[in-house]
């Protein structure tokens, strides 16, 4: 076989390899293994301009309190951690013991104290209601099969007025397109705030809109939805 047809054969099978382990996912949980963590914390990836522009779409504010579903070893967590401080403290929930290990192994190479980890499935209540002001998710909603249930869980999780960042990037096999996660968080009972990038890596962010009528002041509304300092497109 020529060069050109090894090359064409490995494509082939990493994109039936793909599609079948996205395919499965839907169907049970089989979130992205331990195994390669590194391919998510190594120095490279994680001082990237990708990584850089995810944590600015996403926005994070000094005092905020901060979920991630689905941190894995931290790649965006640790550096969050840092921008909401002072006064700020960040929670990661992870559904896989070894991720966990490696994002507090990470957490404490960094100095990092305003860091709580939470072993679990993130479909299930896990964290005090109405108690965060942002939730996000990068390249995890995807490994979910109950996706749904996990946005609802979000919502439960945050305050009223509290925001709420997707974050999907088209190599991961679980990738999903802008149309789903929206319908899925408008379903959850959010609002869309702003899509920021194109379709291959984008960044969605929405809202909890407040249920009384007091905090459904325009002002209320105007601060709530407000672009958080140093967003970019
Ligand atoms: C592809 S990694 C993304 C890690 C990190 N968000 C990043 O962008 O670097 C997805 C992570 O989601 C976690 N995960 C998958 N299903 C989950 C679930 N049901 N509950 C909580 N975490 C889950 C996996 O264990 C994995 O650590």
């Amino acid at each position: 076989m020529n060069t050109a047809g090894i090359v064409i054969g490995a494509l082939v099978m990493v994109g039936a390899f793909t599609l079948g382990w996205r395919w499965a996912s839907r169907k049970w949980s089989l979130p992205c293994p331990s195994l390669l963590a590194w391919t998510l914390d190594n120095s490279l990836v994680v001082q990237s301009p990708l990584t850089l522009k995810t944590l600015d779409r996403i926005g994070f504010r000094p005092g905020e309190k901060v979920l991630e579903i689905g941190p894995g070893p931290g790649r965006l967590l640790i550096p969050a951690a840092k921008r909401v401080m002072p006064g700020g403290e960040v929670v990661g929930i992870d559904i896989q013991p070894k991720m966990i290990e490696r994002l507090e192994a990470r957490e404490k190479a960094a100095g990092i104290t305003n860091l709580t980890t939470i072993l679990g499935d993130a479909t299930q209540p896990h964290v005090p209601e109405a108690s965060f002001d942002l939730a996000f998710l990068c390249t995890t909603l995807g490994e979910i099969p109950d996706r749904s249930a996990a946005l609802v869980q979000c919502y439960q999780a945050l305050k009223p007025g509290g925001r709420l960042s997707i974050t999907e990037l088209i190599p991961d096999p679980h990738y999903q397109t802008r149309s789903t996660v929206r319908r899925l968080a408008e379903e959850a009972g959010f609002r869309l705030l702003s899509i920021q990038g194109g379709w291959c890596f984008y960044t969605a962010n929405f809202v909890k809109l407040p249920t009384d009528n007091a905090s459904r002041s325009p002002e209320r509304l105007l601060s709530a939805t407000a672009s958080p300092p140093g967003m970019s497109g």
